[in-house]
Parts: structure tokens; sequence; C-alpha cells
């Protein structure tokens, strides 16, 4: 624990009244035992004044790219040396900045080559805050990873009353201390990750797909990174932005037989596999080697006797082979097999059949038919059903998809 609580705190000040609030965070975490080191806006300064953070801190305050000219480069030395990097108040503004990769000053330009785990606390007028464009950069952010915190619902500094409000610094120290604490749970360990969608060839410009993002693998991905592991990813046709990072490797495939050998191969070495995937279960029986021609008609007419019939062939399941694999000892003893689910109808049912069938540890099952989670969106809701207790499953309620997958990592691969 002792050594846990040297890590490095880096916290990014924007300019916004809450601004005092972090006087009190910044104070709490020494008492804790962090180090902790600040950026400031020259907007935050107008607020609170570096001083003050100085004598909290013990360290010098960062405003400005230009600071120290014999310093080593800061934006880059903060962001590698900061085990996490919580900005807040987070501004309308610094937010625009942050979704759009803006890097005019130390905070954002710190944010941008910042790697790790990102903390995001809006403060701001409520009007500001429920515009559909500061939503759409919350959303952004969100979607690459970054924990939002708040905003809290109160009074504000502008007299009207509505979300907006920064949440108070104790909800901040609890929440650093918690990510913190777990930062590292997954150090050592191989997280094999599938995900997004598999392309199924009719001819060389047609095949079968689905509607999966990766968005979700993606978060997994994320999250298990941000937890320490070391990840192979494989990756069908995804939308999904790939994070970089060194302790990741991607592997990208096309179709469920390449999807398949990949991951059987990776199987051997992993702690922990997570099929995320969306598997084509099916695929044309024969591809055609050159484009597949219609018959023609007279001009302007639609040939009606023109009638295709598709034969189509099912691939392996690739959750299921691994989990044959298990059973016949030839994974990792201890390896930890995860399947998703999706489920338009009778999801419980569907849930405990898929454990069974797959030999999988846990199942996480979601609702597709929903339009406000699961595919394509940047948020989810699913239920975990363990082999351990298939009946006494685990609601995980719909949050973003970044927060659901560390959720969902703690709950199948917790620290012990
Ligand atoms: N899966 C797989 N290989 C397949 C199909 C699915 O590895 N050929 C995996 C998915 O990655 C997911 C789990 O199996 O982890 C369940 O996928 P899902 O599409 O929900 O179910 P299916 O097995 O395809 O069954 P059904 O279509 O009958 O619901």
């Amino acid at each position: 624990m002792g050594n846990l609580k040297r890590k490095t705190i880096l916290l990014g000040i924007s300019g916004g009244i809450a601004a005092y609030k972090m006087c009190d965070l910044a104070r709490q975490l020494v008492r804790a035992s962090y180090n902790v080191k600040v950026i400031m806006t020259q907007h935050a300064a107008k607020f609170v004044g570096p001083a003050t953070f100085r004598s909290l801190t013990g360290n010098p305050v960062a405003l400005d790219l230009f600071d120290d000219p014999a310093a080593p480069i800061n934006h880059i030395s903060l962001a590698e040396e900061a085990d996490l990097f919580l900005i807040a108040p987070a501004t309308a503004n610094v937010i625009a900045k942050l979704a759009h990769g803006r890097a005019d000053d130390l905070l954002t330009t710190t944010a941008l080559a910042y790697q790790g785990q990102l903390l995001v606390a809006p403060a701001m007028n409520t009007q500001m805050y429920l515009d559909s464009v500061t939503q759409e950069n919350l959303a952004t952010l969100t979607a690459r990873g970054a924990q939002l915190i708040g905003p809290a619902s109160g009074e504000l500094a502008c007299g009207d009353s509505g979300p907006g409000r920064m949440v108070e610094a104790q909800t901040l120290f609890g929440i650093i201390e918690d990510s913190i604490q777990t930062s590292d749970w997954l150090a050592g360990k191989k997280v094999l990750i599938s995900a997004g969608s598999t392309q199924e060839y009719l001819d060389p410009v047609r095949y079968l797909t689905n509607r999966s993002s990766g968005k979700m693998g993606t978060a997994l991905t994320r999250a298990a990174l941000q937890a320490g592991a070391e990840v192979q990813l494989v990756l069908g046709p995804a939308s999904a932005a790939v994070p970089v990072d060194k302790r990741l490797a991607c592997t990208r495939v096309v179709t469920a037989d390449e999807m398949c050998a990949a991951m059987i191969s990776f199987a051997l070495e992993a702690n922990l596999i997570i099929c995320s995937a969306a598997v084509s279960d099916y695929r044309p029986a024969k591809k055609a080697s050159i484009k597949i021609k219609k018959r023609q008609s007279q001009l302007g007419q639609t040939n009606q006797q023109d009638t295709q019939v598709l034969e189509l062939v099912q691939n392996p399941d690739i959750l299921a082979k691994l989990g044959r694999m298990k059973i016949e000892k030839t994974l990792k003893a201890d390896t930890i097999l995860v399947g998703f689910a999706a489920e338009t109808n009778n999801l419980e049912d569907n849930a405990q059949a898929k454990l069974e069938r797959k030999g999988a540890d846990y199942i996480i099952a979601n609702d597709v038919s929903r339009a406000d989670i699961g595919f394509e969106s940047t948020e989810n809701e699913v239920r975990i059903f363990s082999k351990a207790a298939p009946e006494a499953d685990t609601l995980l309620p719909k949050t973003s998809k970044t927060q659901l997958a560390r959720q969902i990592l703690q709950r199948v691969y917790p620290l012990s």
C-alpha cells in the first residue's frame, strides 16, 4: 500500500470559480502521501494564485509551455510522470479543445501527450453544459476513454440552478483513491480480446456483416491497458479507434476463419480471454472469384425472373472452440474465458444457455433491441452471468462503455 501512495497525481485546473475547491483536493492528496503536480491555465490563475498550489503541494506549478527553458520539455515530462491526470474544473472551452485535439496551452498539450487514465470534472453554466455541442464533446471524450465525474446539480456561481456544478473535493479524492488503488491490478497479466465484426465475402466486392462498431471491445482493451495488462487485440472490421500503447499488439482480421486462427494462436499465453467480437455465424458456401453479375433485362425493366438463393455454411464458433480448449486443459490452468451475448429476446435463458454451450466462465449479456445501448452506441447496460452461479446474475446499469469496461474487468478478473 505504501508503494501505491507514492504515485503522481497531475491536476489540470482551468478557469472556473470551482478552482477554489482544488485547494482542498490538493491538500487531501498531499496528506494521503501522493506526489501532486499542478498545471493551471492562465484563466485559472485569475481565480486562485499559483503560489497557493505551490505551497500546498511543495511542487512548482506549471503555467506556460515556456516556463523554464532549462527544464525538460514540461508537457512531455508531466504526461509521462503522471499515474493519473484529473482535469478539474474542466470548462466548456477546455472540454471542446480536449475533444478536438487542440493543444494551444500547457494543459491541453499535456493532455494530448498523456496516454494514461484521464478523469474530467466539468464545471460550467447549465445552458452551456446542456448545449448539444458540449454534450457531443463530452461523448467524444468518453468514447476515447476519459472518465467523466459529474457535474452535480445545484446553485451555480452565475445565479442559475441546474447541472453544471463541479463535484466536491471529497468526491474527487474518493474517485482518485479508487482508481489508483486498482490502477495496476492486471500488471503482468496477458489479456486477449476479440472485437468488431467479421466480413464474409460472396464475391470480391460484396460481403455479409453486422452492425458491430468494436466500441465495447476497444473500451475493454483500454481498460485492460489502464489496469496494467499486456493486451493482444484481434480486431475485425470496426469503426472504433484503437488505442496506441506499447503494451498493446493489434492483429487485424477480416473473416471469422481468420479471427478464429488468430484467437487460437494467441490463447495459449493468455490469462484472460474476452470474446467481444460479433462474429458472423455463417459465410457464403462459395465465394465467386469475380463479381457476380445479374441477368440483364429490357431497358428500364426489372427482371422479375432473376432470383438468387444464397447458400450459407456455418463459421467456426470461436468462443466454443476456446471453451473446449479450456476443458481439455490446452489453455493455462487458470485462464478465465469470457463471452458476450447479444440478445433481442429471452436474454436470461439465452445467456445461461451460452454459458454452458460455450464453456465460458462468464457471459456478458446485452439487449441489442434497445436503441440507447449496445451496437454503435457509446453506452451500454449488461447483465453478467457466471458459471459459478448461473442463476444469480449481476446487473451493471447503463453507463458509458468506458466505465462499463472497467467494471466488467473488475468482476471477471478481480484484484486477488
Ligand atoms: N462467437 C464466436 N464465434 C461465433 C459466434 C459467436 O466466438 N461464430 C462468440 C461471440 O464473440 C460472443 C459469443 O460467442 O462472445 C456469443 O455470440 P452471439 O452472437 O451472442 O451468439 P451466437 O453464438 O452467435 O448464437 P446465436 O446467434 O444463436 O445467438
